[in-house]
């Protein structure tokens, strides 16, 4: 898969990109089955929710190292239709994964993510340049009532906004403060709901403001992120590093499978 002119040009306008239908209902199913086993483990790497402890995130599916690995996502983070495609938005073949995570919105109890931009965190992370890309893959449908995400259309040109320690939700992290995200919203673009079909894709920008609300449906919402950096911009030390899950030290570059497959007797 090539992306058009029209496509690349839509991702730098709007700081993301919808493919949809790029995997298909049997691929969708491994990558399901995948995600409903490794929920199941007792390690590091899965984050839960703080009232009813069901996993809210599962981390680093794609390393061959982790207790939460898989094949059928270290396959998923090397299809051409995937890492191609990043290649092709970042202009380098030399990507590594700064970290995976498959966020299970579960029906009813999945929580909100609050405004925030990803290079908030990533900054932090000691890495210096806004280049990286996340590639997003729906495993459930993604709706309103289910809490997909919002994106507002054309933030990351914004550049990053300083982020602030937010515990409000079971997963600790760096959000948008309150006044800038007011001011973005009133100022920038509408936001957008982005539902979707299993299977359906999503590319976007590190310094793209998104959130998502509750799951408020009776049907679980699993989405999976693959954030690729280039390797000329790995990051550099910093005080306190988070736990490798979250911030991966691993910068070989990915290598493409051009002839990869999801289907198959290995998974
Ligand atoms: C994220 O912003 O990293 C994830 C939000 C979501 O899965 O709803
Ligand atoms: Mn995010």
């Amino acid at each position: 898969m090539t992306l058009t002119k029209k496509q690349l040009l839509s991702f730098e306008q709007d700081g993301y990109l919808i493919l949809r239908n790029l995997f298909s209902k049997e691929e969708v199913t491994v990558l399901q089955a995948e995600a409903e086993r490794i929920a199941k483990l007792d390690t590091e790497g899965i984050v839960r929710e703080s009232q009813t402890n069901t996993p809210k995130i599962i981390l680093r599916m794609h390393d061959p190292s982790s207790p939460t690995t898989s094949p059928a996502y270290v396959m998923a983070a090397r299809l051409p239709r995937v890492l191609g495609a990043v290649q092709q938005i970042l202009r380098t073949r030399s990507l590594y994964l700064h970290h995976s995570k498959i966020n299970i919105k579960g029906a009813i109890e999945g929580s909100v993510w609050p405004w925030h931009q990803d290079f908030g965190q990533w900054k932090l992370d000691g890495i210096v340049e806004p280049n990286l890309v996340t590639f997003m893959i729906m495993l459930d449908e993604a709706t309103e009532l289910g809490g997909c995400l919002h994106f507002q259309p054309g933030s990351h040109r914004l550049g990053r906004i300083d982020p602030q320690w937010d515990e409000s939700t079971a997963y600790n992290f760096y959000s948008t403060p309150i006044e800038d995200i007011k001011r973005a919203l009133k100022q920038g673009r509408k936001p957008v709901a982005i539902t979707g079909r299993p299977g359906d894709s999503v590319l976007f920008h590190c310094n793209l403001l998104h959130s998502s609300g509750q799951n408020l449906s009776a049907e679980d919402r699993r989405q999976v992120y693959f954030c690729y950096n280039p390797t000329s911009n790995r990051p550099q030390e910093v005080n306190n590093p988070r736990p490798e899950f979250a911030r991966s030290t691993n910068w070989e570059p990915v290598q493409l499978e051009e002839n990869g497959s999801l289907l198959g007797s290995k998974f």
